[in-house]
């Protein structure tokens, strides 16, 4: 299994296009110039190729969801080393960039209709483009037949469907995951990870996603980007060689599916107490 941990630079298809982002030792130190500097992240250099999806595991603390804020140009504070997302330095409101987190973030006053419109409405699209578009999104993630209920009336499975909807109606060609499912029972989990699938498939985004949960990062992804404990240094960059599409279910009878988990544990196992 020596070759799964090999880097490749650019990743699977499309090799040849300029990368979608870019990571070249990027270091974020929090609190430079206080008594309570932390390095959170050391180092990081990886890339994404246009349309790959790629999953970002590593022990809690080790500068995941820090690694998405820089790429979004949300932080106060500024890194070391160079990003990039599409060729260009992040910046705030960038709307080549959507992101999801792990609470769906529904405004509990607007119908799942209004909600899923409702990045669309920030970005300025005209009223009955967004909401053509919205139905047409909660269409592709089951919900329909709700687009009239509010959040109260969903269950959390279908807020976040809602909240998918939200992120894939805005068109933007990145996509920034922080554990959207991480707050989900197992089954309902495996179902949005294969509505994510479809959705990926169908619109093609460039997806960084971060988990906690080994069978979801291989399920997903084209590769894993395995970062050890804090400071957060990257361990490896494991190419996910299984055939697509990919049912999330039927892969956990599929014996490579498990070595890739064996693996990836591992990887973790090893950076844990690098601190
Ligand atoms: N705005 C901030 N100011 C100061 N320190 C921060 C800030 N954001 C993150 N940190 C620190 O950076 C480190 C990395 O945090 P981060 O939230 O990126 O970790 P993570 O890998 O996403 O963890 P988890 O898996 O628990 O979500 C932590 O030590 C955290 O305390
Ligand atoms: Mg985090």
């Amino acid at each position: 299994m020596n070759d799964m941990a090999a880097a490749r630079p650019n990743g699977a298809p499309g090799a040849a296009a300029a990368p979608a982002i870019e990571l070249n030792d990027l270091t974020m130190r929090f609190g430079v110039g206080t008594a309570s500097t932390v390095l959170a992240v050391d180092r990081v250099s990886f890339s994404l190729a246009p349309g790959e999806f790629v999953s970002l595991i590593g022990p809690s603390g080790c500068g995941k969801t820090t690694i998405l804020n820089l790429l979004t140009g949300l932080l106060a504070e500024e890194p070391e080393g160079d990003v990039r997302v599409l060729g260009k330095p992040p910046s705030a409101g960038n709307p080549d960039i959507a992101y999801m987190l792990a609470r769906d973030s529904l405004l509990p006053w607007r119908s799942a209709l209004g909600n899923a419109a409702f990045g669309m409405e920030v970005r300025g699209v005209p009223k009955k483009e967004r909401e053509r578009h919205a139905l047409e999104l909660l269409k592709e993630v089951g919900l329909g037949d709700f687009a009239d209920k509010y959040p109260k009336a969903l269950s959390h499975g279908m807020r976040q469907r809602c909240a998918l909807a939200r992120t894939f109606a805005l068109d933007s060609p990145v996509l920034l995951m922080d554990e959207p499912f991480g707050a989900l029972d197992a089954q309902t989990k495996l179902t949005l990870e294969d509505v994510l699938m479809r959705l990926w498939s169908a619109h093609r985004k460039t997806v960084v996603f971060v988990t906690h949960d080994l069978a979801e990062a291989i399920a997903l992804s084209d590769r894993v980007v395995v970062m050890s404990a804090r400071p957060g240094r990257m361990i490896a960059d494991v190419p996910i060689d299984l055939p697509r599409p990919r049912s999330v279910r039927k892969l956990q009878s599929d014996h490579r599916f498990h070595e890739y988990y064996a693996h990836l544990w591992g990887l973790l196992e090893q950076g844990v107490g690098d601190e």
